[in-house]
């Protein structure tokens, strides 16, 4: 819906780099799929309440002007956190199950990169958040080469020519559910291109498995795996594997909407991020906002049901568009009354927002507008 289709300007095979990767198989101190003798064999090292799961990017992708897919699988999007102020985000086997997982930050900074529609693939039965319980189920399903059910379709697969695909290393591959995605479309002639977070295991068996199971006509380029400690600085790291890939920087367009309160019409400059997108492919739509504190109208989507990448900042000004992801609330600061809230930032008002000083709950209507340069 905005920026441009980007082409690829350089095409290469993978190869080399797959061999260098799978020669990385060190496995994570004290994790316990390094210990379980099971599914850990040296060819494996060698070769190759689902509504409580608001967030991320699962619904299906609205094809815009992209024949870019940035589908991934993540833990965080696929089990039910029931408290997640309890997890401690210290811990190394714990921390994916927070939003957004690691793989969802690789996915979300490529999207910022190359522009293509981000697809969350999800599983029909959410794994469990312990790690050991998910350890075990993972393991089950690799022995089984199982393919669990996916609660999301891409309906538009055809479009798309490039399709990104990401996943964490789970014993050694990727996890099940990303060959259940692989066998639902047919991908001859399209280009994939596996992005992975991983612990000390790098990447792997997973682009070879990934090579095995599509078609003979897809090609395959360059993979990158970022080590989990590492995800939260990679983005550098991720765009200069753009740039070999041929994705140059894009320049970036003013995404512009219309909200009209009443007889006013205003106009807000959005932000580029997964959750103004999402706002954006549901417009037009009307909301009825409440008023808040005298200061912000409010809208409840409910918690996360937005997918955000938390990028929290406080110090809103007023007529800042901003979302709070565990309420789920999308709101319109309208007037300072001192007190800050930490939100996501999306967009700001150009002027005229005082008009809700009188309004008080009102429906209120949010329209995209062209993106101009
Ligand atoms: C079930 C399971 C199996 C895993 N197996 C491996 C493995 O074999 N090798 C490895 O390096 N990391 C392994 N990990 C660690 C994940 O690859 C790593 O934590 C990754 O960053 C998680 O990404 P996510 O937050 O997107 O789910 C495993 C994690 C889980 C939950």
């Amino acid at each position: 819906m905005k920026g441009k289709r980007k082409k690829l300007t350089a095409l290469f095979l993978c190869l080399v780099l797959i061999a260098a990767l799978t020669a990385c198989t060190g496995k994570d101190e004290g994790a316990a799929y390094a210990e379980e003798p099971a599914v850990q064999s040296e060819a494996d090292a060698e070769s190759s309440d689902p509504e409580a799961l608001k967030t991320g990017n699962r619904q299906e992708p609205s094809l815009s002007d992209t024949n870019i897919l940035i589908a991934y699988f993540t833990w965080a999007e696929n089990t039910h956190v029931e408290n997640p102020e309890a997890v401690d985000v210290d811990s190394t086997t714990s921390a994916s199950v927070l939003l957004p997982g690691n793989t969802a930050k690789m996915a979300n900074w490529i999207r910022e990169r190359v522009d293509g529609d981000l697809f969350s693939i999800v599983v029909e039965e959410p794994y469990s958040d312990d790690y050991d319980e998910c350890l075990d189920r993972a393991a089950d399903e690799k022995a089984e080469n199982a393919r669990p059910g996916l609660m999301y379709h891409v309906e538009n697969m055809q479009e798309y020519d490039v399709i990104f695909l990401g996943y964490p290393n789970w014993w050694y591959t990727a996890p099940m559910a990303i060959f259940s995605f692989i066998e639902e479309y047919d991908f001859s002639g399209k280009t994939i291109i596996p992005f992975c977070a991983h612990g000390t295991g790098g990447l792997a068996g997973s682009v070879k498995d990934i090579t095995d199971a599509l078609p003979d006509s897809a090609e395959v380029l360059e993979p990158i795996g970022v080590y989990r400690p590492d995800v939260d600085s990679a983005q550098p790291v991720i765009n200069e594997w753009l740039d070999r890939l041929g994705f140059a920087e894009t320049e970036t367009a003013d995404i512009k909407i219309k909200i009209t309160v009443g007889d006013t019409e205003l106009t807000a400059v959005m932000d580029d991020n997964a959750t103004t997108q999402a706002l954006i492919e549901q417009m037009p739509m009307t909301l009825p906002m409440m008023d808040l504190y005298g200061r912000e109208m409010c809208y409840r989507y409910g918690a996360y049901a937005l997918p955000t990448d938390n990028l929290w900042s406080d110090g809103y000004e007023v007529g800042d568009l901003a979302y709070w992801a565990p309420g789920g609330s999308l709101v319109i600061l309208y007037k300072q009354n001192g007190e800050q809230f930490e939100r996501q930032h999306l967009g700001h008002i150009e002027s005229g927002v005082e008009v809700f000083e009188n309004t008080g709950d009102v429906d209120v209507t949010f329209e995209l507008l062209e993106s101009v340069q």
